[in-house]
């Protein structure tokens, strides 16, 4: 492997984090970056929901007191994990901490 290759690959895993292998929280989990690079395309970084997707599929106002209302913390992590239609699946990418991370970063969007 050529050594530019070789920097380019280990920048792309610090910026997406090359974590089918993660082994967890050894290093401190940021809920916010991790919903703004994964997330926050289709969520909004509001979680308001992008205004031009939202006309595409159905994404929910996390902001919305219904979603608050029934938005549990394990359904929130399951449709992470496994996605759901649209909605990508993360659980390849993220390990179970990080995903708890970032469905507790949903469920305070709807708590505000
Ligand atoms: C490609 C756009 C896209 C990305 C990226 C995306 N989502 Fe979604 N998400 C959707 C769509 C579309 C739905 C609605 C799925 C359906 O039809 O039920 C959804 C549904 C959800 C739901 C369920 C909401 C409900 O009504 O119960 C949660 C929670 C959620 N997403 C969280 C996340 C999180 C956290 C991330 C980042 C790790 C993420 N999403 C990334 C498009 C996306």
């Amino acid at each position: 492997m050529g050594r530019i290759r070789q920097v380019f690959l280990v920048a792309a895993c610090a910026w997406v984090g090359c974590s089918s292998n993660d082994a967890g929280p050894a290093i401190p989990v940021d809920p916010v970056a991790l919903y703004g690079q994964m997330c926050a395309r289709c969520h909004g970084v509001d979680g308001k929901g992008d205004a031009t997707l939202k006309l595409q599929m159905p994404i929910q106002d996390f902001s919305d007191p219904a979603f608050k209302m029934r938005a549990k913390a394990e359904e929130i992590e399951t449709v992470i994990m496994g996605g759901r239609k649209q909605m990508p699946a993360f659980g390849g990418m993220l390990s179970v901490a990080k995903i708890q991370a970032v469905a507790g970063h949903v469920r305070r969007l709807a708590a505000r």
